[in-house]
């Protein structure tokens, strides 16, 4: 059979999201989670053939809108999107029409109303992707909102660490740095725990967030006590751009201090798995040794992205419109 109809087959089988958007882990179930997990490994078979192609999402047009620079997770849309077939234009904030005065609400609305079904957008104010959802009928997928959520980043770290281990539900994951302003450390602290997982945290006390206990996960100081026993460890970029000055002394202190290095790892387990969201800062917030050695997915991560991005845009629009 060829492989294009085995794959209809599959994705006959695909239960669909019941939700529009995509904003945010915190309000997505440990189910929808799972089922996107499920099809994104269906999506990265596809990945794995000569011809990366499926015509799920023929037909279908789809914007993005990024607001802030980004390198993976903008080609990894739009590499999902060519690989499903469906119609895909994107723009920049900085060469759109947002410099002449439109706001967003009438930048998406003069797209929409040329057939565009659903919105991928980073933007640096946290809440801009919820107040997209509320004021257009597309689907939006938040691709990083201010220090609020980056859903797809967390959702391809869990879909990493379960390739990798089988599972999710009683794993140790330590996630390290500037908890504070980062989004991806928000997603990872909500569909972690949801999946089952133990999280902690370490980083200097003036990037934890006032409400971190909120999230039901322990606080180390120590990194080296933090990353005992861990399954995984998740070093995080230091969000420069949205940190006050004086946060933390230096780069030197803060390196020696919640770097990510073989001696801060000692105590984690034989099998630990070390990621990154990427871009990293080599030397400061990981070593290059761990960041290039044989326990780094940092890679895998980025690999992940594109499978899970694929599966998420199946799952909120839903496949091919019949005619
Ligand atoms: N991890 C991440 O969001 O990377 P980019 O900023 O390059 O998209």
């Amino acid at each position: 059979m060829p492989g294009f109809l085995w794959y209809e087959e599959v994705f006959k089988q695909v239960q669909m999201l019941r939700r529009k958007d995509m904003l945010g882990l915190e309000e997505v179930s440990a189910e929808e989670i799972t089922l996107i997990l499920e099809t994104s490994r269906s999506m990265r078979e596809i990945m794995q053939r000569k011809i990366k192609k499926v015509p799920a999402l023929r037909g279908r047009s789809v914007l993005n809108l990024f607001y802030e620079p980004s390198t993976r997770t903008k080609a990894s849309f739009e590499l999902a999107q060519k690989y499903m077939s469906s119609d895909a234009v994107s723009v920049a904030g900085s060469s759109s029409s947002l410099v002449k005065g439109e706001t967003l609400k009438d930048t998406v609305r003069n797209v929409e109303i040329m057939g565009i079904e659903c919105v991928i957008m980073r933007h640096p104010v946290s809440g801009s992707a919820h107040y997209l959802a509320h004021n257009v009928e597309a689907s939006v997928i938040n691709a990083g909102d201010g220090m609020h959520e980056h859903p797809t980043q967390g959702l391809l770290d869990m879909f990493t660490i379960w390739e990798k281990k089988g599972r999710l539900e009683n794993l140790k994951v330590t996630i390290v740095g500037d908890i504070r302003h980062s989004r991806v450390a928000r997603s990872n602290l909500w569909g972690l725990q949801k999946m089952g997982a133990k999280v902690v945290v370490s980083g200097p006390p003036t990037l934890m967030p006032p409400d971190i206990n909120a999230f039901g996960v322990k606080y180390y100081h120590d990194l080296e006590e933090a990353a005992e026993e861990a399954d995984v460890v998740m070093a995080l970029r230091l969000q420069k751009e949205r940190q006050e000055n004086g946060l933390f002394p230096s780069m030197r202190e803060y390196a020696q201090l919640y770097g990510v290095t073989p001696q801060k790892i000692s105590r984690a387990k034989e099998d630990l798995l070390i990621m990154h969201p990427g871009p990293m800062n080599r030397g400061i917030e990981i070593s290059s040794e761990l960041a290039d050695g044989p326990r780094s997915v940092v890679l895998e991560q980025a690999a992940s992205g594109v499978a899970v991005r694929m599966a998420l845009l199946y799952l909120l629009l839903g496949g091919t419109k019949e005619q």
